[in-house]
């Protein structure tokens, strides 16, 4: 460019959109792109009235909302303001072949102070109601998360009628502590304290109001975005009707109340149809002691009246309910999901599964310390991710087979734990739970049809009480105590995948590991190259991405 005889300011112009033409090719290029740019800042938030580090996203608390549309490329330059490395991760957001952008640290190189990275996604065939949020130590107890929404392209029909408006609600738990200090409790070797208090998008008690007009009806997509605990959520009043679950349209069944675990999505259609006042939006936690609680409040337009009468409770039962509402949770096998074809044109019942891995969770004391893990593994990070060592083969990183697909029962230890797996397997896997704790588990890069939970040891003869027909696929699912949950995966997405634990204390003391979906093709069919752009730290610094 020297030389050239342009004017500065020009060639800086001509370089940027070189790059972004660079960026691009890497993407889809027959679908829409949306631009974003995110300023990463620190800021005051008082959301349980006590002055709180907060971490915002272009100045916001929770962070702004993304609305694409199925196949939409997502470009979301970030910019770290912050005095510590950040990521962002994209909860239930598959990123198909190209777990390069999953934003979690076995994937991707940190963004260092005062840097930018571009996040290039495609939200390719979804839909629903799914958030993001930051991956790094507890910067989720201090914001930087928000809501995405992926629409249904205008050809492919929705199994109901356009509603009035969508809301949003992120909620679960909060603490007054700021993430540095749980972050030192944490590395100090202790489970988390018990959480102060619920928000609702990033509200205390009647903090956040939803506006609706008399008789219409609205959808509400609600996400447990909290750190420890599972929440329920009802509204004063009001029937829901439950639409989605993650991605899946589902049977459209009556709730008064609905229990959102830990990571969960789900979306409802509530209809205006009560006298018109005000009335309580709530969100309680689940199974803990004592009971926290929250609430918004449903405005109707023309209310005359503020909100009345006794909160309404929660359920009071505690497993069999949550348990018999979770299998009532059933998918619309002649809706449309995010193609027109009908969910249940693919026949997940019909297919055996190849093999079976058990997972199970417990909270092993580790050289003095809490910690936790699967089959006797606690996880521990790599000094480079594991993407990046996989792609460099850069040796001594992990592992393959360095966690067993079954508990052992043995000693605990400390393990960056990677499982191997081939591209294209379709397997089963059990979580089993021993503690007496709800457990919820995620997945990265992929849904699967949860096909069975109840109490007690799963054995081979719990599948006769699988759902084959008309399970949902979702990317999250509760266990609930002493009880075991199956899911069906089809392994279909190369890369590197962050299978944890969503409850964040025990995702960071070593409830977690990755599934490495293999494939020796190297056909980008298959998967995505290293970004240009990828940020290359720990021991492969000094690589070179590509030309
Ligand atoms: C940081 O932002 C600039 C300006 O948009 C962009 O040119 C650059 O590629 C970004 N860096 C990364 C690593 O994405
Ligand atoms: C399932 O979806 C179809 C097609 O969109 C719709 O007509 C039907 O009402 C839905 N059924 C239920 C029970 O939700």
């Amino acid at each position: 460019m020297r030389g050239c005889g342009l004017p500065l300011l020009l060639q800086a112009l001509i370089l940027n959109v070189l790059f972004l033409f660079c960026l691009l090719k890497g993407a889809n290029a027959d679908n829409p792109y949306r631009f974003f740019t995110w300023k990463v800042t620190y800021g005051d938030i008082y959301p349980l009235g006590v002055k709180q580090q907060g971490i915002l996203i272009n100045g916001q608390f929770p962070g702004p909302h993304i609305d694409a549309i199925t196949n939409d490329n997502l470009i979301i330059n970030v910019y770290n303001y912050l005095r510590e490395p950040f990521l962002i991760s994209w909860n239930g957001i598959q990123q198909r072949r190209n777990s390069w952008q999953d934003g979690v640290y076995g994937t991707t190189c940190p963004i260092p102070p005062g840097k930018n990275f571009t996040y290039v996604l495609q939200v390719k065939d979804q839909i629903g109601s799914y958030f993001y949020f930051p991956s790094l130590g507890f910067h989720k107890a201090a914001g930087a998360f928000g809501s995405i929404r992926i629409w249904s392209r205008p050809q492919i029909p929705v199994p109901f009628p356009p509603p009035a408006g969508d809301f949003v609600v992120l909620a679960g738990d909060w603490f007054k502590r700021n993430h540095y200090d749980l972050k030192r409790i944490s590395d100090g070797g202790h489970s988390l304290p018990f959480p102060d208090g619920l928000l609702i998008n990033g509200r205390g008690w009647n903090g956040f109001t939803f506006t609706v007009d008399p008789g219409k009806t609205y959808r509400f997509r609600i996400s447990n975005v909290g750190l420890t605990t599972s929440i329920n959520f009802r509204i004063q009043g009001h029937k829901m009707k439950l639409v989605e679950v993650e991605g899946s349209h589902t049977l459209q069944n009556t709730y008064d109340a609905l229990d959102i675990h830990l990571g969960q999505s789900y979306s409802v259609l509530v209809t205006a149809d009560q006298p018109p006042q005000d009335y309580y939006v709530v969100v309680s936690s689940r199974f803990t002691s004592p009971v926290l609680m929250t609430t918004a409040v449903l405005h109707y337009s023309n209310s005359w009246k503020q909100v009345s009468g006794p909160v309404p409770g929660g359920p009071t039962t505690q497993i069999d309910w949550s348990l018999n509402q979770a299998r009532s949770i059933r998918w619309n096998l002649t809706a449309s999901g995010p193609r027109p074809n009908p969910q249940g044109s693919y026949h997940y019942g019909l297919i055996k599964p190849a093999r079976t891995i058990m997972l199970a969770n417990s909270a092993p004391i580790i050289n003095g310390k809490q910690r936790y893990a699967v089959n006797s593994v606690s996880y521990i990070p790599a000094d480079t991710p594991l993407k990046l060592a996989d792609y460099f083969n850069i040796p001594g990183v992990f592992n393959l087979g360095s966690i067993p697909t079954s508990p052992t029962w043995g000693n605990a230890y400390l393990q960056t734990s990677v499982m191997a797996a081939d591209f294209r397997e379709f397997i089963e896997i059990v979580f089993q739970n021993w503690e007496d704790t709800v457990q919820s588990w995620h997945i990265d890069g992929y849904a699967f049809f949860v096909v069975g939970m109840d109490g007690g040891a799963w054995t081979p003869a719990s599948r006769s009480g699988y759902n084959l027909r008309d399970t949902v696929a979702r990317s999250t699912t509760q266990v609930y105590p002493k009880s075991w949950t199956a899911i069906y995966i089809a392994l279909d997405n190369v890369g590197m995948w962050n299978i944890r634990s969503e409850n964040w204390g025990r995702q960071y003391l070593g409830q977690q590991f990755y599934l490495r979906v293999y494939t020796p093709s190297r056909s980008l069919r298959d998967e995505a190259l290293i970004p240009r752009n990828a940020i290359l730290c720990g021991r492969a610094q000094g690589r070179h991405t590509r030309p």
